[in-house]
C-alpha cells in the first residue's frame, strides 16, 4: 500500500513501526483510519509519539476499531470503565513476573481481544520499555516437522499459572483462588492459529498463562512448552519500544506477545483500552 496520510518508520526488522502524520486529538477521516489499520495489520504493532490526548479521546479512538472490553480483574481509571490503569508498584509482586513474561492479553478467556491501545502517562527516567514478538515469524521459523507436529494440538491457558502457588499458601488465598477460578476458568487454545484478517498461520502461546498441552503426558508437555517459550526469545523475532509520556502503542493481540521490561524503580503509569470482536471495523 502507498501511504499518503501517514508515514512509517520501522523500529526493527520483524515488527513495529512508528507512525507519523497523525494527531489523535483531532477527528480522523476515513482515509487516515484505513491507512492506520493497514499499517497495523502489516506491522503488528504501531507507535505514535507526542499524543497528548484525554481518556475520552483514547476511548473514542479505540471505538474506531471496534467495541471496547471491560477487564475482569484490573481496576479501571476512575470515571472511565473502558480504560484500565496499569500502575507499577515496587515490592512483593516483583518476583512473580506477571507482565514481564511473554503473553498476549487475556488469552485465558474464551474470546481474547483484538487490540491493545496503550498510552504512556508517567514514564520512568530510565527503563520500563515494552517488547513485542512476531508470532507469525515464531511459527514460520520452526522446522517443518515441528510445525506439523504442533498443528492440531491445543494448550490450556490459566490466569492463575504464575501466582497460584503463592496464592494457595497465603492468608485468604485459597478463597481468592477459588473465586478467580470460577470467574475465569482455564481455556483451551489451538497452538497454531490462522489470523482471521491476514490468513497467516501463527504460534499462539503465552509464557504467562499456558500451563500444558492437551493430550501429551506431563514430561512431553513441559519439554515442548519450554522449547516454544525459548523460541519466543529469539531476538530476530522481536522489537523493543522506548516510551516517553504521551507515546501510544497499538498492537494486534492475535499475532503478537508482549513483555513489559521490569528494570525500573520509579513510578510508571499507563492507560490501556482493549478492543474486542472478530475483525477490526
Ligand atoms: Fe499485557
Amino acid at each position: 500500500m502507498q501511504y499518503s496520510r501517514i508515514s512509517l518508520h520501522p523500529i526493527s526488522g520483524s515488527l513495529g513501526t512508528i507512525v507519523e502524520g497523525v494527531d489523535l486529538a483531532q477527528p480522523m477521516d476515513d482515509e487516515t483510519y484505513a491507512e492506520i489499520k493497514h499499517a497495523l495489520l502489516d506491522n503488528l504493532v504501531i507507535f505514535f509519539r507526542d499524543q497528548n490526548i484525554t481518556p475520552q479521546q483514547q476511548i473514542a479512538f479505540g471505538k474506531r476499531f471496534g467495541d471496547l472490553h471491560i477487564h475482569p480483574f484490573i481496576p479501571a481509571l476512575e470515571g472511565h470503565d473502558e480504560i484500565i490503569q496499569l500502575k507499577a508498584k515496587s515490592g512483593a509482586n516483583d518476583n512473580l513476573r506477571l507482565a514481564n513474561q511473554w503473553h498476549p492479553d487475556l488469552s485465558y478467556t474464551n474470546d481474547p481481544p483484538l487490540l491493545g491501545i496503550l498510552r504512556g502517562v508517567t514514564i520512568p527516567s530510565r527503563g520500563g520499555d515494552t517488547m513485542w514478538v512476531n508470532l507469525y515469524k515464531a511459527y514460520e521459523t520452526l522446522s517443518e516437522p515441528m510445525q506439523s507436529f504442533i498443528s492440531g494440538l491445543s494448550a490450556w491457558h490459566d490466569v492463575t499459572k504464575t501466582y497460584r502457588r503463592q496464592e494457595l499458601q497465603s492468608e485468604g488465598g485459597p478463597e481468592r483462588y477459588r473465586m478467580t477460578y470460577e470467574k475465569s476458568p482455564p481455556t483451551l487454545q489451538p497452538l497454531v492459529q490462522v489470523h482471521p484478517e491476514t490468513g497467516r498461520k501463527l504460534l499462539y502461546i503465552s509464557e504467562l498463562t499456558t500451563t500444558h498441552i492437551e493430550g501429551l503426558n506431563p514430561a512431553e508437555s513441559d519439554a515442548l512448552l519450554q522449547m516454544l517459550f525459548d523460541h519466543l526469545n529469539w531476538k530476530e523475532l522481536q522489537c523493543r519500544f522506548f516510551w516517553r509520556p504521551d507515546s501510544l502503542a497499538i498492537w494486534d493481540n492475535r499475532c503478537t506477545c508482549h513483555y513489559a521490561v521490569r528494570d525500573y524503580d520509579e513510578p510508571r503509569e499507563m492507560h490501556r483500552v482493549t478492543v474486542i470482536g472478530k475483525v477490526l471495523n
